[in-house]
């Protein structure tokens, strides 16, 4: 698997200390708050499993599973809830953890769901930041790191549900998808 990686952008070790600097700031914007932390499955496992070691806050955790279809015009988007938190987020503080921010169609949906529902306060804490790509705004208060337009692959992200167990951020040789599209 690892020799379908081109190249590494951010070693596992760059990983952990970048999540921890997060987790340390989270730990103290929302001191004596106690949070509902809400992962959006799939590729936000292994980033919200990193976060919760330096995590010193009552906090919940709760995921939800949603499918974009980003297809038409590029503003044009649908996000649709496939498994929703069945927890009530009333008057409460929500982080949502992701792994990546493209297009922003995702996140602009979610937050939107989330406030609408009575959310005290909805963030956004994302490992990977693609700004170059996005089509619609979004407010993201914690970026692990902003990244190029290249297909990356590893610590939850995948290319056609493989690769999420890499233990860094890599980027795919482009022979590998083109093999696919062939
Ligand atoms: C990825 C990622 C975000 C979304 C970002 O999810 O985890 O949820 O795409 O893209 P956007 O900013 O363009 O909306 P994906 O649908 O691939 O599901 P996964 O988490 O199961 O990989």
């Amino acid at each position: 698997m690892k020799n379908d990686v081109k190249k590494i952008l951010f070693s596992n070790e760059e990983v952990v200390i970048r999540s921890k600097e997060l987790a340390n700031q989270i730990n103290k914007d929302y001191a004596g708050k106690k949070p509902i932390l809400v992962g959006l499955l799939k590729g936000s496992v292994p980033f919200m499993a990193e976060l919760l070691k330096y995590i010193d806050l009552y906090c919940q955790t709760e995921y939800m599973v949603v499918s974009s279809y980003h297809g038409g015009t590029q503003s044009s988007g649908e996000v649709k809830i496939v498994k929703d938190i069945d927890v009530s987020i009333k008057d409460r503080d929500i982080l949502i953890v992701e792994d990546i921010v493209d297009t922003g169609i995702t996140l602009n949906t979610i937050v939107k769901l989330l406030k609408h529902r009575g959310a005290r306060s909805v963030e956004i804490a994302c490992l990977l930041n693609k700004e170059a790509r996005r089509v619609v705004p979004v407010d993201v208060k914690y970026t692990g790191f902003f990244i190029p337009d290249e297909f990356v692959i590893g610590f939850g992200l995948d290319y056609n549900e493989m690769y999420r167990n890499l233990p860094y951020v890599g980027v795919l040789k482009e022979e590998v998808y083109q093999r696919r599209n062939a």
